[in-house]
């Protein structure tokens, strides 16, 4: 089975990224994790990638001094350079312009803190907690230019639960991220996604009933 090529983008510890590279060493997975590219060359992740036998790849935003032209176009460049065919995002903290995402339409992939359209941006499980939400959770989508936005792929949902903290929550929706994110990735790599009119539709609709909501049963 030829498998899609995948890079993973982050800016730090990539506990998303090691999830999608577990998920990628079952031969029947139908993609592969080619490169895991930084935009800080510090960042966690990185190491463990390389310790996992990735390809690592940096390059660090901070030297294009706020040109994010030049700096998506090296980006662009070395995604080419590993024959890469579907980007995810997994704690990438930069933004993407319309350039970017115009070369890459429908193929590239992020995971969000929330059950998008709901909190969008940072600091996403404070929100939930002072909105007093009563189910969170996470989201996997396209991305568009804009942010957070883009077609919505998966979505796994998480109680919140008297006593909660920023901590506690975070945990919570970790866990399921985690899941969502091999099972989405999955779909995608299979060829069982459509866009259409900016929503996403599943060939053969979900066999098995795949987890698409992904229950807390603790
Ligand atoms: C995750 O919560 C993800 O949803 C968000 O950034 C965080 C990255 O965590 N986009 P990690 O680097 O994957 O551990």
């Amino acid at each position: 089975m030829k498998k899609t090529r995948v890079a993973v983008l982050i800016s730090g510890r990539g506990s998303n990224m090691m999830a999608l590279s577990e998920a990628a060493k079952k031969s029947s997975y139908p993609a592969e994790i080619a490169l895991v590219l930084s935009n800080r060359p510090d960042a966690a992740g990185l190491l463990n990638a390389e310790a996992g036998g990735i390809r690592i790849a940096s390059i660090d935003h901070t030297t294009y001094r706020g040109d994010r032209e030049s700096f998506e176009r090296a980006t662009h460049e070395e995604l080419l350079r590993h024959d890469i065919e579907l980007i995810c995002l997994a704690g990438f903290m930069r933004l993407l312009s319309g350039w970017f995402v115009a070369r890459w339409e429908n193929r590239i992939l992020n995971i969000h803190p929330a059950l998008l359209p709901a909190f969008k941006g940072l600091d996403t499980h404070r929100r939930a907690l002072a909105a007093g939400v009563k189910i969170h959770g996470a989201t996997v989508h396209f991305v568009s230019a804009e942010m957070d936005s883009g077609p919505i792929l998966a979505q796994g949902a998480v109680p919140v639960r008297e006593g909660d903290d920023v901590e506690t929550l975070a945990a919570r929706v970790l866990e399921v991220e985690h899941r969502l994110y091999p099972l989405a990735l999955g779909l995608v790599a299979a060829g069982r996604v459509r866009v259409v009119c900016g929503r996403c539709t599943i060939d053969g609709g979900l066999a098995g009933g795949d987890p698409l909501i992904v229950p807390d049963d603790r």
